[in-house]
């Protein structure tokens, strides 16, 4: 084994074979059905990629697919010209999807309301009527810091609609994160609400917007929804109610072509580590992927009732929340507020109360739902699931296998699907029907990504071998750039191995070519020459039953080169004693080996997680470290996690 690659040490080896009826109805059917595709999606992707955009409404159809002549900037469709906002409403206006329903919503204080596709395209017309009255045009950037409510879908759907480039900022963020990104983008107007509903309490955005927008020059107009009724400033000529301003403008909007390469949007990524990037995506070659990804991952069907519980201020809202599922005429269920309000089985209320077929959510919400107890989804009738889908870190083996039987009633097949702000949609995953899954494995690439795992010296790792993950050829939905730091662009994807797109995650692929993603290559620990994912660290102490949560870090070691601290969260009612912890010491060394025996184990109640959930290794590897956490801590969820932390530290 090559010196620098990573050592896999996960032992799961358990697989479970497509169901036979899911198989049945199934888009693609069959394992052979997948590999003929796969191959054609390799050998002419041209062809393949130009045959799904024929599904879609062109104005001018393309006729080309990639140019990768600019490499690594590169262009698909680029001699066609479409709407992506014209193909999620007015493609379905002229058949049965017509009065379909296209978003379900239900607020946190629990008011419901449906959009059909009429009247989501009536809305979105509205609205993009109102950007163009206040001065809105083609290519400028407007900035929604919403939270999940319709509006925010609308607003998305109208800047895409007019060719405005829209940069959701997360309604989490505090003023200071809007104010930078606003700021980056050099955003005209910010849309926002007088507040969000978040476990019953208001969260102040348009107070947080004022406080930004004190500082953002570029910034013309706000508009604001009124959803939680609390008192806030409105500053005359310059902000304006989203009811007033949709009264004053007439309902028809003719959507105007616009050509493949214009951009659509920009998303910061939440960043474990570093300055955001401003990640930009451009209309046709994401408008294929995200309509192709959601159509196969989650084997969609005319009558299914899809959730995807992100927030739209991440890329897999954006992706699998609103254009993608939109874009395939899909009914959304869409919800505004906390998962554990009132009670900790909300979500398992509303899949029963909608009748939800598809359910796609985190590793991080699948966790917190173990700790909460297994009560809470068994009160429950599930039974109108058929598929499961996770995303956005690797998923615990022990967790997966939860997911499948509480939640999944053993009967549907779990779609994880692996990819990134950057990759715009879905880059490796199970087809269900066609794909065996194994839990914690995103299995196989989807059509037309091709990725393998190298060793540092660029050749490719072998069977189990643990390395890193790129992607050889480019694909449609791919980032075109970093706003305003094109340098950084080419820097961050194309230098490490020049011409390929390096994802900065750790992999290893299985004997049976299946990919198993190990984190983030930052996160690899090196213990007695031993260079170790933390990820299958954490997989093993998750499987033990007293265990909810995980998080393994390296501090420095005079002996060792590094050793291993582990944070962990225990389940609900289980006591944290020495014992536990001389248990849990024992157990890793059993799982894996002695050399993977934690140095220390510290209990926690909670970690420090990004606001979409991904536990920040970096922070608790100062704090184990014993140095000042320093660096960006402006994506940390709750600041007082780390005080918590450092308390039981003593
Ligand atoms: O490390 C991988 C992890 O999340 C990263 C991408 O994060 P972000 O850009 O915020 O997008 C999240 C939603 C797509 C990846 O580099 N990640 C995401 N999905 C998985 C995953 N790791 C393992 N398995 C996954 N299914």
């Amino acid at each position: 084994m090559s010196h620098s690659s990573i050592e896999s040490v996960s032992r799961e080896a358990r697989v479970f074979a497509p169901q036979e009826e899911f198989a049945r109805t199934a888009r693609v059917p069959s394992r052979e059905r997948y590999e003929e595709m796969y191959r054609r999606s390799l050998e002419s992707p041209d062809e393949f990629w130009l045959e799904i955009a024929k599904d879609l409404h062109w104005f001018r159809a393309p006729t080309k697919g990639l140019d990768w002549s600019n490499a690594p900037h590169a262009t698909w469709f680029a001699d066609g010209t479409t709407n992506l906002a014209y193909n999620c409403l007015d493609r379905h206006l002229d058949g049965a999807r017509r009065n379909k329903a296209a978003i379900i919503f239900e607020g946190e204080p629990g008011d419901q309301r449906t959009l059909t596709y009429q009247q989501l395209h009536r809305e979105v017309c509205r609205f993009s009527n109102v950007l163009g009255k206040l001065g809105v045009t083609k290519g400028d950037r407007v900035a929604i810091y919403m939270g999940m409510v319709p509006e925010a879908a609308i607003a998305m759907l109208a800047c895409a609609r007019i060719g405005a480039v829209h940069t959701v900022i997360f309604g989490g963020f505090a003023a200071e994160a809007v104010r930078d990104r606003v700021n980056d983008a050099q955003a005209k107007v910010v849309i926002t609400q007088d507040g969000a509903w978040r476990r019953g309490t208001v969260v102040p955005l348009k107070e947080n917007v004022d406080r930004a927008i004190a500082e953002t020059p570029t910034v013309k107009h706000t508009v604001v929804l009124k959803r939680t009724g609390n008192e806030v400033a409105m500053e005359a000529g310059r902000d304006h109610w989203w009811h007033d301003v949709l009264e004053a403008v007439p309902a028809k909007h003719e959507a105007p072509a616009l050509d493949a390469e214009h951009p659509l949007f920009i998303l910061y990524t939440s960043g474990t580590t570093g300055k955001p990037k401003g990640v930009l995506h451009t209309t046709g070659g994401y408008m294929v992927g995200a309509y192709a990804t959601t159509q196969y991952v989650f084997d969609l069907k005319e009558n299914d009732t899809y959730w995807c519980t992100a927030d739209v201020g991440w890329v897999t809202g954006h992706s699998y929340i609103v254009y993608g599922p939109l874009a395939n005429g899909a009914t959304c269920l869409m919800y505004e507020g906390a998962p554990n309000h009132p009670d900790q089985d909300r979500v398992w209320s509303m899949i029963e109360r909608y009748s939800v077929t598809i359910f796609y959510t985190a590793p991080t919400a699948i966790r917190a739902f173990v700790k909460w107890g297994d009560h809470h989804p068994m009160k429950h009738d599930l039974t109108s699931l058929r598929l499961l889908g996770t995303v956005g870190e690797p998923i615990n083996p022990e967790a997966w296998m939860w997911y499948r039987k509480l939640i999944g009633g053993e009967r549907c097949p779990i779609v994880d699907t692996w990819w990134q702000t950057e990759t715009g949609a879905i880059m490796m995953s199970p087809l269900p029907g066609a794909i065996a899954t194994k839990p914690g494995s995103c299995t196989l690439p989807f059509f037309g990504v091709a990725p393998k795992v190298l060793r540092e010296d660029g050749t490719e790792a072998g069977p189990n071998e643990g390395g890193l993950l790129v992607i050889e050829k480019p694909w449609p939905s791919m980032m075109r750039t970093i706003w305003g730091d094109d340098a950084r662009f080419a820097e961050t994807y194309f230098s490490r191995f020049p011409g390929i797109y390096f994802t900065g995650d750790g992999a290893r692929r299985d004997d049976d070519g299946f990919f198993w993603v190990m984190g983030r290559v930052d996160d690899v620990v090196n213990v007695s020459g031993h260079r170790l994912g933390t990820a299958e660290i954490e997989s093993a102490l998750v499987a033990h039953r007293s265990v909810a949560e995980a998080a393994v870090v390296g501090r420095p070691d005079a002996m060792k080169g590094q050793a291993l601290v582990a944070f962990v969260t225990v389940k609900g009612g289980v006591q944290p004693t020495a014992e536990l912890r001389a248990v849990l010491l024992d157990h890793v060394a059993n799982e894996i080996g002695k050399f993977a025996r934690p140095d220390d184990i510290r209990f926690t109640d909670m970690l420090p997680k990004t606001r979409s959930g991904k536990i920040m290794r970096r922070l608790l590897k100062e704090l184990a470290g014993g140095g000042e956490v320093k660096g960006d801590m402006t994506t940390l969820e709750d600041l007082s996690v780390l005080a918590k932390l450092r308390a039981d530290d003593e």
